[in-house]
């Protein structure tokens, strides 16, 4: 296993990339290791596409590497990372990122310019030598490096859990789909074949399409500034699926932002209300909306708290969550959830749920779920709701609904996908992990 898929990756080489370049990765890296979410380096901090390229390279690879690169840091330094390094440790995570797993990899650049940088660190400067000598001890062992058990670039506070739920098997699938990265999946509000031809692209599901590879940012794509698409992993694209209501139906969507999900149910003619207590999220929703000339009633509020809204005849509940489920696209979601942040969800997700209940009307649906790996957020938690709210009766998802197959489809009706999920119309590449549970309201 080597390297991320080759998603928008101009010909870039490491021996190009200068200083700036792995200094802002490097900077980058450090910022999404202290809890914030990876937002890659756009025009305006780099503005070269190909260094740009290569330093978001630089910092995903890290990521998507991160359990081995822990375990080659131990190996290399006897006492560990030093505390209040400065960049030094984020310098050495780049540093093994590039050396032992980007193919093309530019040794003596990526070691002089990684200890070039950290001479220049007031905080890390004088431990300059000892980052020079772990990285060419790691270029010397990369061999013995680059065979780590695959396995256990799954965090300890998941591995557990995973291989009791999905199995030995699927364990290595999940390190091997976190390597590569998750191919460009669409939604369209109508089908469009010549496009998604045109996009070189092939449909997967109803509506949805996979793009493989891409020569340019997805806002330059064909489709984009016409609002024909968005983007969308087609397990996100399951949830809303199981709304069907006659075109002018009222849905809620109540944790919305950034509306992928809103754009479907808008797109099937629904009178949808996006609900999210993110104003900035919720900001980003309306552009989206706007750019595919959709139009919903926006509301911020906290979900959480009981909300005066008159019922609906449906409720999609996209909880927040653990966001496990994304790791191909999000692999920094391995890095920094713990498992109290699993519990502080799954509580959450109780009160969201506990609000929403009352705004399904007599008759409508209610639909649950979460983008997490974690049973906790999904099996547990729809038993939770059918064993919570005597108004709710299960309404199981049906052989045939959405094509899935079988280990989709769990006995009692619900879906539960993977990234290693053998789903024949997706084909490679796999998808998010979601689970999925519909309920109805009596009359
Ligand atoms: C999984 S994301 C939703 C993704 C969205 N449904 C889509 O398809 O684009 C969960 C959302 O819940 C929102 N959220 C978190 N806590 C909330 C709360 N207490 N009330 C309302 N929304 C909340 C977050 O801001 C986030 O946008």
């Amino acid at each position: 296993m080597r390297d991320a898929r080759a998603r928008h990756r101009p010909d870039t080489a490491g021996a190009l990339a200068g200083l700036e370049t792995r200094r802002l990765a490097a900077e980058t890296l450090a910022e999404v290791l202290a809890g914030k979410p990876f937002v890659p380096l756009d025009r305006a901090r780099l503005a070269d596409p190909r260094d740009r390229a290569f330093a978001n390279r630089l910092v995903t690879t890290a990521l998507r590497r991160h359990g081995h690169i822990e375990t080659v840091t131990a190996a290399l330094l006897e006492r560990g990372l030093p505390k209040r390094a400065g960049l030094f440790g984020p310098l050495l995570a780049i540093g093994l990122a590039e050396l032992l797993y980007i193919e093309g990899a530019a040794p003596h650049a990526a070691i002089d310019s990684s200890v070039t940088i950290l001479k220049a660190d007031r905080r890390g400067g004088h431990l300059a030598k000892l980052l020079n000598a772990a990285l060419r001890e790691a270029q010397r062992r990369a061999d013995a490096f680059s065979r780590l058990p695959a396995e256990t670039l799954i965090p300890a506070t998941f591995r557990d859990n995973w291989r009791r739920q999905y199995g030995e098997a699927m364990l290595s699938r999940f390190a091997e789909a976190l390597v590569l990265g998750a191919p460009l999946d669409l939604s369209f509000a109508s089908e469009d074949p010549d496009l998604v031809a045109e996009l070189g692209g092939r449909a997967t599901l109803p509506l949805s399409a996979r793009i493989e590879s891409r020569d340019r940012p997805v806002a330059e794509l064909p489709g984009y500034a016409e609002g024909r698409w968005w983007v969308q992993d087609v397990a996100a694209s399951l949830p809303a699926r199981l709304i069907d209501l006659p075109p002018g139906a009222r849905v809620l969507d109540l944790c919305a932002a950034p509306g992928g999900k809103t754009a479907q149910l808008c797109a099937r003619g629904y009178k949808v209300t996006a609900l999210d207590n993110d104003k900035a999220r919720l900001a980003r929703l309306s552009d989206n909306l706007a750019r595919l000339g959709f139009s919903a009633e926006i509301i911020v509020a906290d979900a959480a708290a009981p909300l005066e809204l008159s019922p609906f005849d449906a409720v999609l509940v996209d909880a927040p969550c653990s966001a496990t489920g994304t790791f191909r696209r999000h692999p920094e979601v391995l890095v920094n959830r713990t498992a109290a942040d699993v519990a502080d969800r799954v509580a959450l997700q109780r009160r969201i749920v506990a609000n929403a209940v009352p705004l399904v009307g007599p008759g409508g649906s209610l639909v649950f779920a979460t983008c997490s790996l974690e049973r906790a957020e999904g099996e547990d938690q729809a038993d939770w709701i059918a064993g919570s709210f005597p108004d709710l009766v299960p309404a199981p998802i049906r052989r045939g609904e959405l094509n899935a197959p079988d280990q989709a489809l769990t006995p009692g009706g619900r879906l539960r996908t993977h990234p290693g999920l053998d789903w024949p119309e997706i084909g490679a590449g796999g998808m998010d992990g979601f689970y999925v549970a519909r309920f109805f309201r009596g009359l």
